[in-house]
């Protein structure tokens, strides 16, 4: 039966996946009241729905970089898909391709940067966490090498949050399982033929490059980023790259407008997904407080679960959302086609919720529609 929520496939995913796996996915830094922050403030905008529109034929496309784009949904860049599902980082990028929605494909892939744009013939993103300058450079060279047009610098890792779930049940990657971890892998035979037939994922991306000594891939696993990533070298990044730059994990305005004065494309508000630093805001909270008036696209993630949340954060100013534990839960459930069961549903709710509230089109939704308290 196809997910009726996301709730269902995440029930779906939790089944199908190991404890500590699931745990990976799921969970949150600290106590994860920062889970629950993120769903609150979606709940803190209602709509006010307009009457006698004509939402006959309700048109879903958004704009951003200037162009049209078919759904207001991006897939966000998200680490060792391929415990999730083999080959989970391909699964994602086909199913975003069919819904002509971008791909980010993260550097804690477990596929590489050149597989996946040999393999899948759709729009692909690079995200690019900065673990020493040289590796930087390196991935972000062969990112363009190989046709990707936009990079992703992730700004909210500059260490690993402490994640509770993943120090007890003892999840880390390369995935080598110990007697506990073995026991719960032998107790999900289809997870765990799955991998055994695919091989354990490893971080692709630093195995294959030439910049990447044992310390820095061990760096990455760790999360042990550059600390000392600043404005300036931001500025630097703008110079070398040559395509459009996006900043993720932005959590204030005035951060926001100086990314922009620096010439970067666009800001993702972010608290990557409570995952980092648990009593960080929700960054809904950012665009409930003020029309974001930052002079580049916004784009805005962290507690996504249905498409009313998405008409909400695009409601209040955001041109695009990006989807990154519902698209996953999906593609843990069934991989591929339940990655795509995800992103159907999303479109069809978003068709719903643009009749619901009388609204023609993404490119009308405004604060006029919503309430916020
Ligand atoms: C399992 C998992 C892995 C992630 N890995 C990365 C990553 O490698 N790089 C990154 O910039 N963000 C990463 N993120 C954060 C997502 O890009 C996104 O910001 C977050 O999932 C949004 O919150 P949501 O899951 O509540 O929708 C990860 C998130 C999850 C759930």
């Amino acid at each position: 039966m196809p997910f009726i929520d996301i709730h269902h496939a995440r029930r779906k995913a939790q089944r199908r996946l190991p404890r500590a796996v699931f745990d990976y996915l799921d969970g949150g830094a600290e106590n994860e009241q920062g889970l629950t922050q993120n769903r609150h403030a979606f709940s803190r905008v209602r709509f006010r729905p307009h009457r006698l529109v004509d939402v006959s034929s309700p048109d879903t496309s958004a704009s951003w970089f200037g162009e049209s784009r078919p759904l207001p949904f991006i897939v966000a860049p998200t680490g060792l898909n391929g415990i999730l599902w083999p080959d989970g980082d391909v699964a994602l990028a086909r199913a975003a391709a069919s819904a002509g929605i971008p791909f980010c494909l993260s550097t804690a892939a477990t596929t590489t940067i050149e597989e996946v744009a040999r393999r899948v013939d759709g729009e692909f993103w690079f995200q690019l966490y900065v673990v020493t300058r040289e590796l930087a450079d390196d991935l972000a060279s062969r990112a363009w090498k190989v046709g990707c047009r936009v990079l992703i610098l992730t700004t909210d890792v500059p260490v690993n949050g402490k994640r509770l779930r993943d120090l007890r049940s003892g999840f880390k990657i390369p995935f080598r399982p110990g007697p506990r971890l073995a026991i719960d892998a032998i107790r999900h035979p289809r997870w765990l033929a799955g991998q055994l037939r695919h091989g354990f994922p490893e971080l692709a991306n630093m195995k294959s490059t030439g910049a990447a000594s044992l310390e820095t891939q061990a760096a990455l696993m760790a999360r042990k980023m550059d600390t000392s990533f600043d404005w300036d070298a931001l500025a630097r990044l703008r110079d070398s790259w040559r395509g459009r730059l996006i900043v993720k994990g932005i959590m204030r305005m005035d951060d926001a407008w100086r990314c922009v004065s620096l010439g970067v494309d666009g800001v993702i508000l972010s608290n990557h997904g409570a995952r980092q630093l648990d009593d960080a805001d929700s960054p809904l909270n950012l665009l409930i407080d003020s029309p974001p008036e930052v002079g580049s696209d916004l784009f805005l993630d962290s507690g996504i679960r249905d498409a009313s949340d998405a008409v909400k954060a695009l409601s209040l100013g955001a041109n695009g959302v990006m989807l990154g534990r519902a698209i996953l839960y999906g593609l843990a459930a069934t991989g591929e086609p339940g990655a795509r069961e995800v992103i159907d549903m999303f479109k069809t709710d978003l068709i719903r919720t643009l009749t619901l509230i009388g609204c023609p089109s993404v490119k009308a939704l405004s604060r006029d529609l919503v309430a916020c308290s």
